[in-house]
């Protein structure tokens, strides 16, 4: 079942919303060569939770941290941890989910890491590109099969590959509610948007083959190629006429350094 938002419900959503997208502008100014994916946990949770929010991941399932920290070859769900430190060249995303008054926002971005090579930036723009083209075929009317096949020609465009295990997600009062939104598919197919509804878009776009596997640890996505992917996540909202990016920092940067 697919939830609508009411007036009210939506203006509380974009208060967690922008938190996350405040987070992921904070932790921004923070990161450098040498510092700890626990390092970047840290900084979030405590960020999250002097803002008055809960992280989301933070025992979601069973998962250990309050963030997703995910490194070059990792896909997502990386667990942070004292041993992966960063280093020049890296790219790295961080997800950050957070739940205030009683919903949940959900964004992330991929990071540069010191200098990064041509090659991991194009990746990283058109990554960030696919998730934007999703974003504006998004108003009522259009369907969610749009949405994937626009992501999908795109990266496939660049000789890039997408992953299709994982998905973007209805949300809202719920961590991951209906609808399922694939980042490949066929136009004029799949669920038709109307207002009021909110999901993610979070293009998983890999630099060889799209193909993956869960590690042992039963949450670190990896490629099976070994190659690197990237990955941006935003919170929308379908509205009358079009949609509302929820996870936008009104106070701060709007689009990533990339
Ligand atoms: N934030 C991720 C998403 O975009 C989900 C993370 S689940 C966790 O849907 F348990 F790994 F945190
Ligand atoms: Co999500
Ligand atoms: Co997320």
């Amino acid at each position: 079942m697919i939830s609508i938002k009411s007036a009210r419900e939506v203006e509380l959503m974009r208060q967690s919303c922008q938190l996350a997208a405040k987070t992921l502008n904070y932790i921004e100014t923070k990161l450098e060569v040498g510092m700890s994916t626990e390092d970047v946990n840290t900084l979030c949770h405590e960020f999250i939770i002097n803002n008055g929010a809960t992280p989301s991941p933070l025992n979601y399932h069973g998962f250990p941290k309050s963030v997703c920290t995910s490194l070059n070859n990792v896909i997502c769900h990386g667990i942070p941890n004292k041993k992966d430190i960063l280093k020049d060249g890296d790219l790295l995303n961080i997800d950050v989910t957070t739940y205030y008054k009683n919903f949940h926002g959900d964004t992330n971005r991929t990071f540069y890491i010191g200098e990064v090579s041509e090659e991991l930036k194009k990746l990283t723009q058109v990554t960030y590109k696919c998730m934007m083209e999703g974003i504006k075929i998004c108003r009522p009317g259009a369907r969610l099969g749009d949405v994937g096949a626009i992501i999908q020609e795109i990266a496939q465009d660049h000789g890039y590959s997408v992953v299709r295990e994982y998905c973007g997600h209805g949300i809202g009062r719920e961590f991951h509610e209906d609808p399922q939104v694939l980042h490949y598919g066929q136009k004029g197919t799949g669920v038709e948007l109307v207002p009021g509804m909110t999901f993610t878009i979070e293009p998983m776009i890999n630099l060889g083959q799209r193909y993956c596997k869960v590690l042992k640890d039963g949450w670190t996505v990896v490629t099976k190629d070994k190659k690197p992917s990237a990955q941006f996540e935003h919170t929308i909202l379908i509205t009358d006429d079009g949609y509302d990016i929820l996870t936008l920092d009104p106070d701060g940067k709007q689009e990533p350094t990339i």
